[in-house]
């Protein structure tokens, strides 16, 4: 066994976070040789529901569940300390009718103080994935009060938009899940974001070839993509749980794991500048990891239909950027 390391999750005892602690605790993620303590927080009168989580994590008995730190989210510092890895769920999930931006202002706030401890308390090689809406711009906030910590090491998650995505593809084509690749969501977690069909791959073929229906691919495809989040709350009554914690530890994997061949993973990171998107926005590209470092992958050619799509996505990052100025 490895020594252990810490992973910090916020809003440990909400949907996302009870569906997501069990299998950070299991080995599933970090693997059955490295040794996790959880650190749980949450807010003060949620602290006797975490106790039940934590009561439920000793009943499983994981082997590589080394220890866990429940901290009321009063003292970030102390919920963050030495962390390896802290993911950022705690936060208010919208409710039907409103956009993931309209939660800017009532989350948003959250995130200063969290990259502030996050620098202040969290292990020199810590990284960030901020699950919370609006993502990005949260992401945004958190990275900004933590000017110490490199900028690389911040995430906000577009995954589970790349594994609708796919999802929609292969159902479409007719192919399983597995034969799609490549799918590539760029800009905003949010109705904006541009699934872009024309990299993505069906048994290795230009799903663009492969699905000839180009009106279904242009119109149907990107809305459902857009506008899942919404269509989940509207039948479940509550923000997606379940498929988020899954794509939650998926970006995860594809951070620390080598990205296959052929392959990419869909992350909102810190922009370089690349496609011309703004220097230190958090947007949505593709990204590949050799399991240690990972970088944007670069030159892919967007058609004019793309360019739109990535304008319209870069501009609304821009307003919600200019929205929370003064938590930057
Ligand atoms: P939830 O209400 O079930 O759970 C949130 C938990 O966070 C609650 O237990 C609450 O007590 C806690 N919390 C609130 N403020 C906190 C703070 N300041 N510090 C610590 N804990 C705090 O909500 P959920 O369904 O788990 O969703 C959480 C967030 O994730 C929402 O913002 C939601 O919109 C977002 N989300 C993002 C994606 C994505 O793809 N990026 C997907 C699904 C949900
Ligand atoms: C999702 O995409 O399911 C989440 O971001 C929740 C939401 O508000 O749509």
């Amino acid at each position: 066994m490895k020594a252990p390391i810490r992973v910090a999750v916020t809003g440990a005892a909400g949907q996302i976070g009870y569906a997501m602690i069990f299998r950070l605790a299991s080995g599933e993620v970090f693997g059955p040789d490295q040794p996790v303590i959880l650190h749980l927080i949450e807010l003060p009168q949620a602290l006797s529901a975490l106790d039940g989580v934590h009561m439920e994590l000793d009943d499983c008995a994981f082997p590589t569940l080394a220890g866990v730190v429940k901290q009321s989210s009063d003292d970030l510092e102390a919920g963050f300390a030495d962390c390896n890895w802290v993911l950022c769920v705690g936060s208010v999930p919208r409710k039907a009718g409103m956009e993931r931006g309209d939660l800017v202002r009532i989350n948003g706030p959250i995130f200063t103080n969290t990259g502030k401890a996050i620098q202040a308390a969290a292990s020199k090689d810590v990284r960030v994935l901020v699950v919370g809406n609006p993502c990005n711009t949260n992401c945004l906030i958190t990275m900004a009060n933590a000017p110490d910590i490199p900028r690389d090491r911040f995430f906000a998650m577009t995954r589970l938009d790349q594994n609708r995505a796919a999802s929609q593809l292969a159902q479409k084509a007719g192919e399983p899940v597995s034969s799609v690749k490549n799918v590539a969501i760029w800009g905003n977690h949010s109705a904006t974001q541009y699934p872009d069909f024309y990299h993505a791959t069906i048994n290795g073929k230009s799903a663009n070839d492969v699905i000839t229906d180009t009106d279904w691919l242009q119109k149907d495809f990107i809305e459902t993509v857009q506008k899942r989040g919404a269509a989940v709350i509207s039948a479940r009554g509550a923000s997606s749980a379940a498929s988020a914690a899954n794509a939650a530890l998926d970006t995860v994997k594809s951070v620390i794991r080598p990205t296959a061949e052929g392959d990419c993973c869909s992350v909102a990171v810190c922009s370089d500048g690349s496609y011309g998107i703004d220097e230190g926005l958090i947007f949505g590209y593709p990204i590949s990891s050799d399991g240690s470092k990972w970088e944007i992958l670069k030159g892919w050619d967007n058609n004019e239909f793309a360019q739109e799509k990535i304008q319209a996505t870069l501009q609304e990052l821009r307003d919600e950027r200019d929205a929370v100025k003064d938590l930057l």
